[in-house]
C-alpha cells in the first residue's frame, strides 16, 4: 500500500481481497471495496458488496453479511464491524488509528492524495477570448473553472499545459484593418485597447453594410492578410498583442497563468491537410460548393469544414489543434471548458476526430451562463458586462467590510485584505455550484460572511491561524509535534474523519471537472470545525487534550488553505 494511503483504499483493499477468498469469488467483477457512509450512525464507510454477491452465491445478503463478519479478522485501524439494513456492512475506524492519520498527514504535501497523474500530460483548453472583443461572462467563468480544473490536475501530479485558445482569425479582420486605417483613435487606443479595437469594428462594421466599395476594400484586405502581405500581418500582430497585453491584467488579477497562448491562427498551415484527410477517407461531401461532414448517423446536424468561399470554419481549426496537440505533446486528455453554446460544436467535432483516427480522449466541460439580474452591477452596459468592472466593484465592496470590521488595520493592508476577499467571492461564486445548473448572482451571495461564500471559509481560516497563533504566545517553548493527537470527542472525531477524506475531494473535483466538489468538502469541513471549536474548549483544556485540539486546528487550517488554492483562492492570515 503507498505511503499516507486513505482509509477508503486500505479497507477497500482488504474487503476487496478478504472477501474474494473466503467466498471463493477471485474472478468476479462485483465491487467489493468501501464508501465512506453518508452518516456516522452507520460508521465511517459501509460495503454493499453482500446484495450483489447475493445473486453469485445464491445466498441472502444479510447471512454473506453476517458469514464475513463472523470470520473475518479485522485489520487494526478498524474498530467495529456491523450489519444495517439489506446487509450493508458498517466498519467504524479505531479513534487511534485516525489520529495517527491525521499526524502522518502532517508529512504529505499532498495531504494523503495520490500521485495519479505522474508521467501523464494534460492539456486545458481555457478562458480562449477572441481578439479586439472584451471578454465576455462565458469567457470570465471559463477562466476561473478552467483554472481551477488546471490547479486540481497540478495537484494529482499531472503535467498540465494550460493553453489560451485565442480567437485570433476570421473574415473580421478585414474589416478590423481596413477601420482601424480610418477610424482608430491613438490616444483611446492606448488609454483603453479592447475598447478602441471593438469601437473600430464595429464602426467598419456598420460602414459595411451601407457602403459595398467599403466590404470589396475589406475583402481585399483580407486575402492580402492571408496571403501573409507584411503590412496587414503587422496590424493584426498589433491586435494580438495589444489584447493580450489586457487580457494578462486580469489574468493578473486574477492569479491565472497560462502555458501557451496559441491562438487559432497558429493552426492555419495545418488546416488544407485537415480537409485532404477528410476527402481521403470519405468523411466530407461537397454540398452547395461548401464542404461538410454528414453526421446523420450520430443524430446531429452537418457539419461545414469548408465554406463556399473556400474560408474554413471553427471545426476545421479545432480538428487540426487535436492533430498538432497529439503530435507535439501526446496528451493524455484534452478539457475544453466553455459556456454550454458550444455543446454541439465539441459534440460535432470530437466524433469528426474520431472517425479520422485522431485517437485522443477530448472532453468538453461546460457550464451554464450565470444570470445577472437587472442592477446587479453599476458597470454593465447592455449585455456585456466589464470584467474590469466588474472585479473593481468586488474589490471595493470588499474594502467597505473590512473597514467597518478592522478600522484600525492600516489602509494599504486593508487593500490587499479587499482584494483577497473580493477576487476570492467572484471566484468562489463561480466554483462552488455544479457548473451545469443555473447561477443567479448576487453580490448578497458572494460577499456573505455567514454562508457558503469565500469570505465565510477565508474567515474561518484566519480564525483558526489566530487560534494557533494565541497558543504560541502563551506556551512559546511547546514543541507541539511531541504531544499526539488524541480522538476522544464526538466532535473531534468527525473532524478527524472530515480531514481524511480531503483526497478524495480532489480526486472527486478533478475526475469529474467539478471543482463545487472541492468547495462543498471545505465548507463542510469550515463548518464541522466551527462546531468542534464552539463544543470543546481549546487553550482552557488540559495539557495533552490542549495541544492535540490545537494540532487538529493546524491541520484544518491547512487543508482549508490547501483546497482555496486548489481553487485559485487566497487566504489573508488575518481578517
Ligand atoms: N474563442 C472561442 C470563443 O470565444 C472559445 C474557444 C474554445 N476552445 C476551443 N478549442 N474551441 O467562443
Amino acid at each position: 500500500m503507498r505511503e499516507f494511503a486513505t482509509f477508503e483504499e486500505r479497507l477497500s483493499a482488504w474487503t476487496t481481497d478478504t472477501m474474494k477468498s473466503f467466498f471463493g469469488v477471485e474472478d468476479t467483477n462485483v465491487p467489493l471495496g468501501v464508501a465512506p457512509t453518508n452518516n456516522d450512525k452507520f460508521g465511517d464507510y459501509q460495503c454493499n458488496a453482500a446484495m450483489e454477491l447475493s445473486k453469485v452465491l445464491k445466498k441472502a445478503p444479510r447471512q454473506i453479511a453476517q458469514e464475513f463478519i463472523d470470520a473475518a479478522e479485522l485489520p487494526n485501524f478498524v474498530e467495529k464491524i456491523d450489519i444495517a439494513g439489506p446487509g450493508f456492512i458498517n466498519f467504524t475506524l479505531s479513534n487511534i488509528a485516525l489520529a495517527e492519520h491525521i499526524q502522518s498527514l502532517e508529512n504529505d504535501p499532498h495531504l494523503g492524495a495520490e500521485q495519479v497523474g505522474r508521467g501523464k500530460t494534460v492539456i486545458i483548453d481555457y478562458s480562449s477570448p477572441n481578439v479586439a472583443k472584451p471578454m465576455h461572462i462565458g469567457h470570465i467563468r471559463s477562466t476561473v473553472i478552467g483554472n481551477a480544473i488546471d490547479r486540481l490536475y497540478r495537484f494529482l501530479g499531472y503535467n498540465v499545459i494550460a493553453d489560451n485558445h485565442l480567437g485570433d482569425w476570421g473574415t473580421q479582420f478585414g474589416l478590423m484593418i481596413v477601420g482601424f486605417r480610418s477610424f482608430v483613435d491613438e490616444a483611446a487606443l492606448a488609454e483603453a485597447p479592447i475598447e478602441e479595437l471593438e469601437r473600430v469594428y464595429v464602426a467598419s462594421y456598420n460602414k459595411s453594410k451601407e457602403d459595398p466599395t467599403w466590404r470589396d476594400k475589406a475583402k481585399a484586405e483580407l486575402v492580402k492578410l492571408q496571403q501573409g502581405d507584411a503590412e496587414n500581418r503587422a496590424l493584426w500582430e498589433r491586435f494580438i498583442k495589444l489584447s493580450i497585453e489586457e487580457f494578462n491584467t486580469i489574468y493578473d488579477r486574477l492569479g491565472v497563468k497560462f502555458d501557451l497562448y496559441r491562438g487559432e491562427s497558429f493552426y492555419n498551415d495545418r488546416l488544407p491537410k485537415i480537409i485532404q484527410s477528410l476527402e481521403e477517407k470519405g468523411l466530407a461531401t461537397e454540398s452547395d460548393g461548401a464542404l461538410i461532414v454528414d453526421l446523420e448517423d450520430e443524430g446531429m446536424p452537418v457539419c461545414i469544414v469548408r465554406k463556399s468561399d473556400g474560408g474554413y470554419n471553427y471545426a476545421t481549426t479545432d480538428l487540426a489543434t487535436v492533430e498538432a496537440r497529439l503530435e507535439e505533446f501526446s496528451p493524455e486528455r484534452i478539457v475544453y471548458v466553455t459556456d454550454e453554446r458550444q455543446q454541439l460544436h465539441f459534440k460535432q467535432f470530437f466524433t469528426i476526430a474520431e472517425k479520422l483516427g485522431l485517437n485522443a480522449n477530448l472532453v468538453h466541460v461546460w457550464f451554464g451562463l450565470m444570470r445577472l439580474p437587472e442592477a446587479t452591477f453599476s458597470t454593465r452596459e447592455g449585455n456585456v458586462i466589464k470584467l474590469a468592472a466588474l472585479l473593481d466593484e468586488a474589490e471595493a465592496r470588499s474594502l467597505e467590510m473590512v473597514r467597518s470590521s478592522s478600522p484600525d488595520m492600516p489602509a494599504e493592508q486593508q487593500k490587499d485584505l479587499a482584494k483577497a476577499i473580493g477576487i476570492g467571492a467572484i471566484k468562489y461564486t463561480d466554483l462552488s455550484q455544479n457548473p451545469q445548473s443555473l447561477v443567479t448572482f448576487t453580490w448578497e451571495k458572494a460577499l456573505n460572511m455567514e454562508g457558503n461564500s469565500a469570505p465565510y471559509l477565508q474567515y474561518a481560516y484566519a480564525r483558526i491561524s489566530s487560534v494557533y497563533d494565541k497558543f504560541h504566545a502563551q506556551y512559546p517553548d511547546t514543541e507541539l509535534n511531541q504531544y499526539s493527537i488524541i480522538i476522544e470527542h464526538k466532535i473531534e472525531r468527525r473532524l478527524a474523519v472530515k480531514l481524511s477524506h480531503f483526497s478524495a475531494a480532489v480526486h472527486g473535483a478533478a475526475e469529474n471537472h467539478r471543482p463545487n466538489i472541492m468547495a462543498d468538502y471545505l465548507y463542510d469541513l469550515a463548518q464541522i470545525y466551527s462546531s468542534f471549536y464552539q463544543n470543546v474548549p481549546f487553550l482552557k483544556a488540559e495539557q495533552g487534550v490542549r495541544e492535540s485540539r490545537i494540532r487538529l486546528c493546524r491541520s484544518t487550517a491547512a487543508t482549508l488553505k490547501q483546497g482555496l488554492d486548489l481553487l485559485g483562492i487566497e487566504t489573508p492570515e488575518r481578517i
